[in-house]
């Protein structure tokens, strides 16, 4: 797959002298759906703003589909559409007259098929006549995402899509992304949450302090960081652990009170049964059984917290 997006050593300094972009580089590949994963102040709107050409950045540069996001701003910001994170939608317009409006300040045609059919894609055809400012939350972000897709751009940036959004509409808003993706439009978003970079995303990349920490497939990076792991908890302390225990990697913890068992989930045979049955024949009596899986929620703690 080729590049839409070539992003090449941004920087961004804002005037307070807060360095929220250090030297970041990532190519987006036409077609595909990247997630950026990072904490609160970690830099992602401001990433994407520079992108989008509404954040200058202090050094690097950016171009889509090969052209300069400075030099030839007007034909690169024709080719992304921005769904921001803030809603900005309060006035009278109606939801028909805002996107035709829209379609209109890139200077296309006028398209009312293209608009209905936008509209009934976003569940917002029986809307198409209220303004904007009697609509719900939800509602005005589906309005923002048709603002943001009225002019056919090629890549879609949605920052937070899903913030703020219950879960069925959060999962009709993925299943619109998907839909997007098979009509051709590369998709970057921003996320708080994992589940949702680990539902639709096809690369995921991390962000903390205005650095990118690593950017990879998403079957990759569960790939090589993912675990899972059983913790046993005993009825009674050991000062260690039964020879009869040593096939297994084990850790027994401190106190003595709890075995944690550590094990790839793509194995087929984890062992866990054999296991139990040999705590029980070393005698050890079993107090609690916990078993947790480490996601990209820890792959993503881990990160930042280094
Ligand atoms: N206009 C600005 N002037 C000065 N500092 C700013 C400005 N905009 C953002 N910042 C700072 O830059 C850093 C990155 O902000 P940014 O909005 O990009 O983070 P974010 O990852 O989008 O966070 P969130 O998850 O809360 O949306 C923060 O420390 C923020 O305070
Ligand atoms: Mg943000």
């Amino acid at each position: 797959m080729s590049s839409i997006v070539s992003i090449s050593r941004l920087s961004k300094v804002y005037a307070s002298g807060h360095h929220a972009l250090k030297d970041v580089s990532l190519d987006i590949k036409s077609g595909e759906i990247v997630a950026l994963l990072g904490p609160n102040g970690a830099g992602k709107t401001t990433l994407i703003s520079a992108i989008c050409g509404i954040v200058n950045p202090s050094s690097g540069s950016v171009t889509v589909d090969g052209y300069d996001i400075v030099d030839d701003y007007r034909i690169t910001r024709s080719l992304i559409g921005l769904v921001p994170q803030e809603l900005t939608l309060g006035s009278f317009d109606t939801v028909w007259d805002t996107l035709c409006f829209s379609r209109g300040l890139f200077g296309k045609q006028p398209a009312p098929d293209f608009i209905e059919q936008l509209l009934k894609d976003l569940s917002l055809w029986d809307k198409k006549d209220s303004e904007l400012m009697t609509l719900s939350g939800g509602m005005k972000r589906r309005v923002l995402i048709g603002k943001a897709l009225v002019h056919e751009p090629r890549v879609l940036f949605l920052d937070e899509p899903t913030a703020g959004v219950d879960v069925e509409l959060r999962k009709d808003m993925w299943e619109l992304v998907r839909k997007l993706r098979e009509s051709g439009v590369t998709i970057v978003l921003t996320t708080h949450y994992i589940e949702e970079a680990e539902e639709i995303a096809d690369r995921v990349g991390v962000i903390n302090n205005g650095e990118l920490l690593l950017i990879d497939d998403k079957q990759a990076l569960m790939q090589k960081l993912g675990k899972k792991q059983v913790v046993v908890e005993l009825k009674e302390t050991v000062a260690q652990l039964p020879e009869i225990l040593s096939k297994w990697s084990l850790e027994l913890s401190d106190d003595g009170q709890r075995i944690t068992y550590s094990y790839d989930p793509r194995n087929q045979h984890t062992g866990i049964a054999g296991l139990l049955s040999a705590i029980s024949d070393a005698g050890l009596l079993l107090k609690d059984i916990q078993t947790s899986q480490s996601s990209l929620e820890e792959i993503f703690i881990n990160l930042v917290k280094k």
